[in-house]
């Protein structure tokens, strides 16, 4: 009797607890999750429960990034050494939460720098062996595409998506979290993002104190954005560039060509300034155009993107770029594709897309969780990994002549007066 009243008691207890974990799952219906990304220079994290963001945080050394002339990789780590704690701490008091609550710590194992992935992946093993947390290794690359279902929940399977960024330029066709093709990339290791940041650092552009702290894309949009009517079109893209009819691209004959244009002419005067950024910040529009333009006609061709996924996403750190967007939404548009982005602030490195590709992950309930009771002392990052299967070669094959005819100098067509701050004191060029 007394044995059955305590084992009575005990299922009780037992039930109530149950109880408990249930009420307290459904008043947090949903998943809760870490991000941890470190893959280049900036060191940002975020908390995010579904689609809401608890927490953002981003230290950047951007200033540094322009002194010394381009990302240092040893700077960079040691800068995410420096910072890691901080931002860690600052984003947990302003999420609010305890960590033992979370579902996951995603953290960005590759495509980066392995020096700088290592300080997040170091970070994200300690904080799960201690939380009792499974572990969520993202791909950097992937979570830039995955964002924008982040922030539009109507972006569904499958879409095309174009990334740009300071590493690379792909064109994906994005089936699933972890199911990409491939249809075009950079032929050389040159990004748009590298590009223009070499660009922007022989124009000095750094040396303009509004823009010591601003990156080299951000600060050639800046400039162009004050260029007179068809100042785009007084240096225009150089002759024999993107000639071959493929989906692959070129930035590092783009950039090399006006490299050297500004070696053999000497510096742009203060008053030309405005027209060279807008020209080369066109021309480098032209070849993604003219690339993506072939890559929707063979997906048509092809019958590769069902009626009802008419989607182009675009991210990355480039898609920030007012100008790029909406010359591409005005391309996008003649095929009948709707464009869809992240604001720029998510298109840039931050903390959300990685929380994001990893609650992406454990929905799917993906191979590569690594649950709680198998957390390593330590895990390989990447400097390079592929996105997925790569078809660019069989859509290089097809030498696809472009049909549809769009007059992509005539920015007018497309073109709204830009939101960027004006630049009043040149003179430290
Ligand atoms: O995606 P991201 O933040 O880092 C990488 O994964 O590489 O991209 C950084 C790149 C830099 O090269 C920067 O110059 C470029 O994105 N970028 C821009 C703009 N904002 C950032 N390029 C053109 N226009 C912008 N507004
Ligand atoms: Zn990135």
């Amino acid at each position: 009797m007394i044995a059955s009243t305590s084992r009575q008691r005990f299922a009780a207890v037992l039930l109530h607890a149950g109880r408990r974990k249930q009420l307290q799952n459904d008043h947090r219906r949903y998943l809760r999750v870490l991000g941890i990304e470190t893959s280049c220079d900036d060191t940002a994290m975020a908390i995010i429960d579904d689609r809401r963001i608890l927490a953002h945080v981003r230290r950047t050394k951007l200033d540094v990034t322009n002194r010394v002339g381009g990302v240092s990789p040893y700077v960079a780590a040691e800068h995410h050494r420096e910072s890691i704690d901080g931002v860690l701490e600052e984003c947990v008091n302003r999420a609010n939460i305890r960590l033992a609550d979370l579902d996951g710590i995603a953290v960005t194992r590759g495509p980066g720098t392995v020096i700088c992935l290592k300080v997040g992946m170091d970070k994200a093993l300690a904080m799960c062996q201690t939380y009792r947390q499974r572990l969520l290794p993202v791909d950097h690359m992937r979570s830039h595409a995955l964002t924008v279902r982040f922030t539009d929940a109507s972006v569904q399977y499958p879409f095309l998506c174009f990334l740009m960024s300071g590493g690379h330029c792909l064109l994906t066709l994005v089936k699933g979290p972890e199911d990409f093709l491939l249809l075009g990339q950079s032929v050389n290791a040159t990004s748009p993002g590298e590009a223009a940041d070499k660009v922007a650092r022989h124009l000095r552009l750094a040396s303009i104190p509004e823009l010591a702290s601003t990156c080299g894309g951000r600060s050639i949009e800046i400039l162009a954005a004050s260029a007179p009517p068809g100042g785009h079109l007084k240096y225009p893209m150089p002759r024999g560039i993107a000639l071959q009819r493929n989906c692959d691209f070129d930035f590092g004959q783009l950039k090399s060509r006006y490299l050297t244009y500004l070696n053999v002419h000497g510096p742009v005067s203060e008053s030309a300034l405005p027209s060279f950024c807008a020209s080369y910040q066109h021309s480098s529009f032209k070849h993604m155009a003219t690339r993506l333009q072939r890559c929707i006609e063979i997906l048509d061709d092809k019958r590769m993107v069902p009626d009802d996924r008419r989607t182009l996403v675009l991210s990355g750190g480039v898609a920030s770029n007012s100008f790029i967007r909406k010359g591409l939404a005005f391309v996008a548009a003649k095929y009948g594709y709707r464009l869809v982005c992240p604001p720029p602030s998510l298109c840039t490195d931050n903390g959300v897309m990685t929380a994001w590709m990893g609650l992406e992950l454990l929905e799917a309930k993906s191979p590569t969780i690594i649950e709680r009771e198998n957390v390593p002392d330590s895990l390989y990052v990447f400097d390079r990994v592929p996105i997925g299967e790569d078809i660019s070669e069989q859509f290089a094959e097809l030498r696809w002549k472009v049909k549809t005819k769009i007059d992509l100098d005539n920015i007018d067509a497309f073109m709204l007066p830009a939101d960027l701050p004006q630049i009043r004191n040149k003179a430290n060029l």
